[in-house]
């Protein structure tokens, strides 16, 4: 039986971890052929040949996603090797909890901004002229319930995920005409490296956790596989009417 992204070919980023990692899986999983990229070289590869030893189709590029010159080259050895780009997500993104605006700085400022919303723009800037040349593809940007709503000590991280959110509203209006479909994804708190990193470094792990899972109506958090078949949905035919749209998966959380 045909996957349900057969033959296609998907570019992720941050694909060395959590949601990133799961969506490329899922997406080899579903026969897709694979380039994953991130900072994370190792846990990158990793990810690659487990995929690989699954049977699938996966690459691993080492990628800053904030570097202009480097997207090129990752779009340039995408092309070389499978000569089109079907799928992109743009899931490469850093938290930023327990910064009070009282105490932000204009360079802390910019890093999240400058990973979480300039790496998706670089991300959509390289790959859309492929797919419009193409007429076909599907970009699947990683938005937030904090692109949504706020959170204390996370101004920076609400700020690029909201804009993630009117950067992929902006981009599916130009790109609707080229065939090329673009969607943000919103989820809760997912049980990744991330949330669980940031639970760590609060000053009581569990009552800090305790806190965010009573935020969900389900009483939990989410895990990645609620997350990464969401993103197969986006990229494959299935959600073909789909442009612009922003997919909620947070157990609840904005509901209230
Ligand atoms: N986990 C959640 O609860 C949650 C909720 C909403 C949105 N998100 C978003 O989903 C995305 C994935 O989050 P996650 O939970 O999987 O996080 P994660 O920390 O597990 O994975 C993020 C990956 O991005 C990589 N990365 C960071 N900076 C990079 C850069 N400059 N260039 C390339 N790669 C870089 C990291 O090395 C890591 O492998 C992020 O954009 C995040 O903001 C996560």
């Amino acid at each position: 039986m045909a996957g349900r992204v057969e033959g296609k070919v998907a570019l992720v980023t941050g694909g060395a971890s959590g949601l990133g990692a799961e969506s490329c899986r899922r997406l080899a999983r579903e026969g897709a052929k694979v380039v994953l990229t991130d900072l994370a070289a190792e846990a990158g590869q990793a990810v690659a040949d487990d995929i690989l030893a699954a049977g699938g189709e996966a690459r691993f590029l080492g990628q800053d996603v904030t570097d202009q010159a480097r997207w090129a080259e990752v779009v340039a050895a995408t092309m070389e090797r499978h000569g089109r780009i079907d799928v992109l997500v743009n899931s490469a993104g850093v938290g930023n909890g327990g910064e009070p605006i009282l105490e932000a700085t204009l360079e802390g400022w910019r890093r999240i901004i400058g990973i979480n919303l300039d790496g998706t723009f670089l991300g959509i800037r390289h790959v859309a002229p492929v797919m419009a040349a193409q007429g076909a593809g599907s970009i699947v940007n990683l938005s937030s319930i904090l692109g949504k709503v706020g959170l204390p000590g996370a101004s920076a991280y609400c700020a690029s995920k909201g804009g993630v959110a009117l950067l992929t509203k902006a981009v599916a209006l130009e790109l609707a005409p080229a065939g090329v479909r673009v969607n943000s994804v919103h989820p809760g708190f997912i049980e990744t490296p991330m949330v669980v990193n940031a639970f760590r470094e609060s000053e009581s792990e569990n009552e800090m956790r305790d806190m965010i899972v009573s935020r969900h109506a389900m009483g939990r958090l989410g895990m990645a596989r609620e997350i990464a078949d969401a993103i197969v949905f986006l990229a494959s035919d299935e959600a073909s009417f789909m442009t612009g749209s922003e997919l909620v998966i947070d157990g609840g959380y904005t509901a209230a």
